[in-house]
């Protein structure tokens, strides 16, 4: 099997995770978990989003949150950012860098963030300008590229054009994101494949819910395909709130465990993000969906 020796992983949980919960975690709490993170040998940490918090209650206390953490100068924290309003609040706490997103689908780009596709574009290119004029990078998310819970297949032909704009924009890399976990790992050659000829390798990021099971495979079928950036949540956590049945991402330490296991290099510490992983299901209180995390405890 021929897979790359070093893979680059991008911590999502603060962000993806803990928007889909009822329950908000306490300020002091996040920032115990994200400091825990930062401790671990990740280098990406998404640390939580400035949508409208109406929209995100759960993610109301985001200046707070960045505020508060210590931060590790290996460690990009970074933010995910909507719009010019967004960006402002972003700029003022000084967040590493943003994450902007977007849908390859219509159905799911109006529920999530109240544009047609075509609209959101002006709207994105005003933050990636305001990020650049501050000298910091913008990362893009395409969201449904394996199917949409509204709109159903998506057309390569439609996540090519979304992928073009956000790159003809100065986004740095895209994470194509499986909202509602449905690819399946010949789904994800085939996109790759498609992408890669038209964009050539290393722009793309894979981001996968483990809503069926099926990341882990995905994954695989990523790294077969040459994708070397990978997006988790620690502990299973998250889902996306405008995508009915979405349940979280793939379990940051279940991939590092496969990644290590079969001889790639991430710099990451699992025992270490094990800790933060069981840091943040104390303070839910509930088993979470990772597998690592059940052995860890169970040990
Ligand atoms: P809108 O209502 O269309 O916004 O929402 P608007 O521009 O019309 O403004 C309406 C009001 O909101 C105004 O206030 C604005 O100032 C305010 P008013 O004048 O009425 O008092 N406003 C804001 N306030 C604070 N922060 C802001 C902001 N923007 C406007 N940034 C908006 C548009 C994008 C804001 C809204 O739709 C929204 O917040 N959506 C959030 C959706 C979301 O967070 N979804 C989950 C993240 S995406 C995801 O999970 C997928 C991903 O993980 C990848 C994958 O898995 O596929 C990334
Ligand atoms: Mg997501």
């Amino acid at each position: 099997m021929d897979l790359p020796k070093q893979i680059t992983f991008k911590e999502v949980g603060p962000r993806d995770g803990l928007q889909n919960e009822s329950r908000f975690v306490p300020t002091e709490k996040k920032v115990e978990w994200i400091d825990l993170l930062s401790q671990t040998g990740v280098s990406y940490i998404e640390v939580s989003s400035f949508v409208h918090p109406k929209w995100i209650p759960a993610l109301a206390d985001a200046e707070e949150v960045f505020n508060q953490i210590k931060r590790n100068q290996d460690v990009t924290y970074a933010a995910l950012v909507p719009n010019i309003k967004g960006a402002e609040r972003a700029l003022k706490v000084d967040a590493d860098e943003f994450a902007v997103f977007m849908s390859a689908s219509e159905t799911h780009n109006q529920k999530n963030i109240n544009k047609s596709i075509t609209e959101t574009y002006d709207v994105l290119k005003e933050v990636v300008n305001e990020a650049s004029s501050s000298n910091k990078k913008t990362r893009g998310y395409v969201s449904t590229v394996f199917g949409c819970p509204y709109d159903g297949h998506i057309a390569i032909d439609e996540v090519k054009k979304v992928c073009d704009q956000l790159l003809s924009m100065g986004i740095y890399e895209i994470s194509l994101g499986d909202t509602i976990g449905i690819g399946n790992p010949k789904q994800v050659k085939s996109v790759m494949t498609e992408l890669h000829k038209e964009f050539g390798i290393g722009k793309f990021a894979l981001h996968f819910h483990d809503t069926r099971g099926m990341a882990l495979a995905n994954a695989l079928a990523g790294l077969q395909a040459g994708v070397t950036i990978y997006d988790g949540s620690i502990g299973g956590l998250g889902g996306c709130p405008y995508a009915k049945g979405a349940s979280g991402n793939v379990a940051s330490e279940d991939l590092l465990f496969m990644l290590h296991e079969m001889g790639m290099n991430s710099e990451i510490d699992v025992h270490k993000l094990l800790k933060a992983a069981s840091y943040i299901e104390g303070v839910f209180g509930e088993t979470l969906p990772s597998h690592q995390l059940k052995l860890f405890e169970g040990g």
